[in-house]
């Protein structure tokens, strides 16, 4: 059960000296990241990765880019759906936002699904791509500037810290379960990138 402002309100009006103790183990804890600040890294990355696409004309690196960008949002939004969104669900203040999360989710990963197997050269690739990028921005707005204020107005400091220990977890899983499935594309540029680093040396 999430533990927000309310509910702890309720729970703790007689325990207010416990509830300023808990404040103690801040200092450690913000050593870490909150929730929050976590996937607002996510989303940091992916666009850095966007943005060195836009930048790049050399077809082999689009096409690298393109596969690493496509991994990076699968399980971002993997991680986020088994370990976030159920959460915040039961959050009332988040709740209609989570189902607009789940949403969006669905029509990036379609997008994911076509442009994944694709070559550089298919004639959609670029155009997929776009639209890609197009989805993937909005999305990361609504979260950033519509669910995430909300998460950290209506939930307890110590949740959303827990939440990232959750999540990062949830993510080292999910990445384990899809490199166990990956599609051979996939594993070609991956092979193709060790191998530039080798001669490189
Ligand atoms: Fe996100
Ligand atoms: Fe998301």
């Amino acid at each position: 059960m999430p533990t927000t402002k309310k509910s702890r309100a309720k729970r703790t009006s007689k325990k207010s000296a416990t509830a300023r103790k808990t404040t103690t183990s801040r200092s450690a804890a913000s050593r870490n990241m909150n929730v929050v600040t976590f996937l607002k890294k996510e989303h940091d990355t992916v666009e850095r990765l966007m943005a060195r696409f836009e930048k790049t004309t050399a077809p082999r690196q689009q096409e690298q880019l393109s596969q690493r960008i496509c991994t990076e949002l699968l399980v971002h939004a993997e991680m986020e759906e088994k370990s976030f969104y159920p959460e915040m669900e039961r959050v009332p203040e988040v709740a209609d936002l989570v189902k607009e999360g789940y949403e969006e989710h669905h029509k990036v990963e379609s997008i994911i699904h076509q442009v994944q197997p694709m070559e550089q050269s298919a004639p959609r690739f670029m155009a997929l791509m776009q639209e890609l990028e197009k989805n993937v921005k909005h999305h990361v707005e609504e979260e950033e500037q519509e669910m995430f204020p909300k998460v950290q107005k209506a939930c307890e400091h110590d949740y959303l810290m827990e939440l990232t220990k959750i999540l990062k977890k949830t993510k080292t899983a999910v990445k384990r379960e899809m490199k166990a499935t990956e599609m051979p594309g996939e594993r070609r540029v991956r092979e193709d990138v060790a191998a530039g680093e080798l001669a490189k040396r």
